[in-house]
């Protein structure tokens, strides 16, 4: 009911098209991620929740922009393209042939943690003032680099840029944040009368806020927490940003039964689900599309990347889970790492030193040490011996790999896809296995044993007798790496 209300006659344009020199990168900042949504996607959501169509305006780096606007899927908006940046109220005027509502809400793509509930607030509150222009404000302990605005108390309000403050006005600490709502009428009236600045040469579109005092026409000026409406020109000010959001997030989890053991140190993501019951130990990354059932554990500094687990899962300390799957009970790590589609069954034990890549693992299956399995299928109740590796990779292509229900695989297995090892078979320990084994069967893929007898005794012997020679008393201590002559080598 209440957005119904804010699409009689409002529409919104973002600013984005600014180079973000003060973030000394060459990536501009809108793309730059907090909580794993880039900054520009933050009002773009607001916008579309509030069912606010919206023009963005883009310069620099704009293809780039609006793809990832593109990918995120944003409804009903607008590009138009800023060829030079000549300042916030050049790159409004930019948007002019898109203004078809009578409100127009203006907001800058820095400034990510402005909630729906301000933006419905901020468009009530002009609409029932009837002022030509709305904005917000707000107190802020450390000003620098925002605009200041005067008169907040006196009706005729006027914003000074921080580079054209006086030392005097430099001092104050009611800032511009940077959201405003202004009439259609009156913008187009005035958007092309603003001088540039003489200290910056820029065009702002703050100075419409001084054209409309001027005028003796009303501003309302809405009083906004700061919190809500930090901007972002530096990656310091990024960092504290997403400080702010991630620890949204974990209260949010904490809430709904979550328990992180050292809450300041993990990383979560903005589309991060977790289970009641879950234990999050510290360090962990929970990052992308993330959701976690009931009662799982994720030891500490473990990296857990768009996958799903059920319930009752242990992912251990520093596992790399990506793209994965796991089913109710499995245990993973500590140390494994599961990338691109993997499928853990329920309750089966994936232990240290493991990876697994585009693999289907069967309920029960044990895999617990050192092994790396890609394009499998493996069935039920399958044992996986210590050293196992699947050659799944020719150089050109990647071969499949099926292991039955039941089957054991001894440990320091090399098995060479494609192939199949049957329902119910064996491997033996050390196994080349490059043909398929059929249900039921051992397969030995190895050389056999040849044991010397008094072999031992005879090679001390001859040593022995060497100890004259200085240079062969270091080979003496080491009798299992002794040097032999290439006649004796031979004879092994
Ligand atoms: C701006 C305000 C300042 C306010 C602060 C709040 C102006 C003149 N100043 O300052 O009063 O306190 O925001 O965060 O508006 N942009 C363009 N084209 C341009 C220049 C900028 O699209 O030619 C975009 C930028 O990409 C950015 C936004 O407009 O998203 C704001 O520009 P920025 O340079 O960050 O303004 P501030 O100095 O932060
Ligand atoms: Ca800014």
């Amino acid at each position: 009911m209440e957005n119904t209300r804010i699409n009689w006659n409002a529409q919104a344009i973002v600013l984005a098209a600014g180079q973000a020199s003060r973030f000394k990168t060459k990536k501009t900042k809108m793309l730059f991620n907090i909580c794993g949504r880039s900054m520009i996607l933050y009002p773009l959501k607001v916008l579309e929740d509030l069912n606010l169509p919206m023009t963005l305006v883009l310069g620099y780096q704009a293809q780039e922009v609006r793809n990832e606007i593109e990918k995120a899927g944003i409804a009903k908006t607008q590009f138009v393209i800023q060829t030079e940046q000549k300042g916030t109220g050049h790159a409004v005027a930019c948007s002019e042939e898109t203004w078809d509502q009578e409100d127009i809400l203006i907001l800058y793509g820095d400034t990510p943690l402005v909630p729906k509930e301000l933006i419905r607030n901020l468009l009530i509150e002009h609409q029932e003032s009837k002022a030509i222009i709305s904005f917000c404000s707000t107190l802020v302990l450390d000003p620098a680099g925002y605009g200041r605005v005067i008169g907040y108390n006196d009706g005729a309000v006027r914003i000074i840029e921080d580079k054209d403050c006086t030392e005097e006005q430099r001092a104050l600490n009611r800032i511009n944040a940077g959201i405003y709502v202004i009439k259609k009428s009156f913008l187009k009236e005035n958007i092309h009368h603003i001088k540039p600045s003489t200290t910056s040469g820029e065009i702002y579109f703050t100075d419409l806020i001084n054209m409309a005092s001027d005028q003796g026409l009303p501003v309302h000026v809405v009083n906004v927490p700061y919190d809500n409406v930090r901007g972002i020109n530096t990656l310091q000010e990024l960092w504290s940003v997403e400080q702010i959001k991630r620890s949204e997030f974990i209260k949010h989890w904490m809430l709904q039964g979550v328990r992180f053991e050292l809450a300041q140190s993990i990383h979560i993501d903005i589309d991060v689900e977790i289970g009641a019951g879950s234990f999050i130990g510290t360090g962990v990354h929970l990052l992308g599309k993330t959701k976690l059932g009931e009662e799982n554990t994720i030891g500490a500094f473990s990296i857990v990347e768009n996958t799903t687990t059920q319930d009752d899962v242990h992912i251990h300390s520093h596992s790399v889970v990506q793209d994965s799957i796991i089913e109710n009970g499995a245990h993973v790590g500590p140390f494994a790492r599961l990338r691109n589609n993997v499928v853990i069954g329920a309750h089966a034990e994936i232990g240290n030193f493991v990876e697994i890549k585009q693999t289907t693992i069967g309920a029960h299956t044990k895999m617990k040490h050192l092994a790396y399995l890609g394009n499998a299928t493996v069935g039920q109740n399958v044992n996986i011996g210590a050293g196992t590796v699947l050659c799944n990779y020719d150089g050109e292509q990647k071969h499949p790999t099926v292991i039955e229900d039941n089957a054991f695989v001894g440990s320091n297995n090399t098995l060479v896809a494609p192939i199949t090892i049957g329902k119910d078979s064996y491997t033996a320990a050390g196994s080349t296995i490059t043909n398929d084994v059929a249900q039921d069967s051992l397969a030995i893929g190895r050389s056999k044993q040849v044991n010397k007898e008094g072999y031992a005794k005879k090679m001390r012997e001859k040593l022995q007798k060497k100890t004259s020679c200085a240079n062969d008393k270091k080979a003496l201590n080491f009798l299992g790496a002794v040097k032999t002559t290439n006649t004796e080598h031979n004879e092994l």
